[in-house]
């Protein structure tokens, strides 16, 4: 059994809080085996994807332990084995874990990389750059094996930002001997805060969050005790889902300044935030504290559309947050463009909308959105993470009951979205 059932059509009312962040506490879980002792992470979300990670690396020899949402590691025992292939194999961010052990070990073999389907997903420019740094990586039928005994720093320039390649070298430049410039680094918010989380257990780093991150190597790093910030991604979520099905809802512990692009957007709509810490203009603008705050969302249930987003590296509208973006679109009043430029294959969705009764007609990279209103519930299947998070918004908002299947995909990023749902007054139910 694994899907959801919701009964849709009714305004939210109700508030949630923000889990933390699933796309920095993966690669901080990877940082957390540079350090030989013990790392403890608050606010860690429960959410499948770490229970992966935690499961690899025990492969490599950790041992981990879960307190609520307090994570304890424990890389003393770290050895260079293979990573367990069932969950290595399924996850993207397994190879977040090559700059770690190659700075940690100067050896590591990791199985091919999984993830949710959504393109092609090379994984050439991590190859590339840590060759700059004296890595030497084979491509073997089963996985990666690499070696780096004395890692070097080295002025890198990547030619698209990358999250991940901007992770793993970061990973690996704060062990390396001498000074690594990164330049075109991604600066996505979920880098800043790996930065944080290495510069407090003894890194050197300047420019994180810039284009050029700059990482001086260093001998030794120690313990720390961290907090991840709150996913921006499943504040998103929410605030769509709630302009999708109209009401009133609080979301609480919301990194507001993340998420200009998406205020700017829920403004098009017509959808009101305000909040003590929302300096707010008309437009959605404003500068903000970098500190999580609560939020107030009314959305007017009928939605305006008429909107032109393309997606795009941070702070451009996030990728994770098309599918989502479509699928409160499909409820809008008027005709919308949707354009993909990070994941080629990333409308998958639009197959199960159209099902709900949506009107999307996708040509290369766009989608076209005509706002029909209500759909209606159907029987629908989640193909990866946040496309299933769309079918929630997507349920929520229609007529009747939609069945979500596959549930599992959408547990790798949201801690208990039913329990959510609950909270904002859908019926849901999990079989
Ligand atoms: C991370 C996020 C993911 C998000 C994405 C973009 C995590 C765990 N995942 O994924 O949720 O959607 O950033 O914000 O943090 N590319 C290459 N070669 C490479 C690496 C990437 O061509 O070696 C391409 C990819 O195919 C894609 C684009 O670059 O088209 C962006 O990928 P990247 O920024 O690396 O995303 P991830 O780190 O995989």
């Amino acid at each position: 059994m694994d899907y959801l059932e919701i009964e849709g059509g009714s305004p939210l009312c109700g508030e949630v809080r923000i889990q933390g962040s699933k796309n920095a506490v993966l690669p901080i879980l990877s940082a957390a085996l540079l350090y030989p002792g013990v790392t403890v992470l608050e606010n860690c979300p429960g959410i499948s994807d770490v229970a992966s990670m935690l499961e690899i690396l025990k492969g490599y020899g950790c041992t981990t332990l879960r307190e609520g949402n307090k994570l304890i590691i424990d890389a003393g025992n770290l050895h260079s084995g293979r990573a367990p292939e069932d969950y290595a194999g399924v996850m993207r961010s397994s190879i977040m874990l090559l700059g770690s052990l190659l700075g940690r070990l100067g050896e590591a073999f990791l199985p091919y990389p999984g993830g949710c389907v959504i393109g092609k997903r090379p994984i050439d420019l991590h190859l590339k750059a840590l060759r700059e740094m004296g890595a030497q990586l084979q491509e073997e039928p089963e996985g990666i094996r690499a070696v780096c005994a004395h890692p070097k720093g080295a002025r890198i320039r990547l030619p698209f930002p990358s999250v991940g390649a901007t992770e793993n070298v970061i990973l690996l430049a704060v062990r390396a001997e001498g000074t690594t410039v990164l330049e075109n680094a991604a600066r996505e918010p979920e880098i800043t805060e790996l930065c944080r989380f290495l510069c407090s257990m003894g890194a050197r780093i300047r420019g994180a969050g810039t284009g050029t991150v700059m990482v001086t190597g260093v001998q030794r790093l120690h313990e720390t005790e961290f907090t991840i910030m709150p996913d921006r991604i499943v504040a998103g979520t929410y605030m769509l889902l709630t302009a999708a099905a109209g009401g009133k809802v609080i979301l609480r512990d919301v990194p507001l300044w993340q998420l200009a692009s998406v205020r700017k957007t829920l403004a098009g709509m017509g959808v009101r935030l305000e909040g003590k810490d929302l300096k707010e203009t008309k437009k959605g603008e404003g500068k903000l504290d970098e500190k999580a705050s609560d939020v107030l969302l009314f959305s007017p249930g009928r939605i305006r559309g008429g909107l032109q987003i393309s997606t795009a590296p941070y702070p451009g509208f996030p990728t994770d947050l098309q599918s989502p973006l479509m699928a409160a679109l499909c409820t809008a009043e008027g005709e919308s463009v949707v354009e993909e430029r990070i994941f080629e294959a990333r409308f998958k969705t639009a197959e199960e909308l159209i099902r709900m009764g949506a009107d999307i007609c996708i040509q290369g990279s766009r989608a076209c959105i005509r706002g029909t209103g209500r759909l209606h519930g159907e029987r629908v299947e989640a193909r990866e993470l946040r496309g299933g998070a769309a079918l929630c918004i997507a349920a929520a908002a229609a007529e009747g009951k939609t069945t979500i299947h596959q549930y599992h995909y959408i547990a790798r990023g949201y801690e208990n979205i039913i329990r959510d749902l609950k909270a904002l007054g859908v019926v849901v139910n999990y079989g």
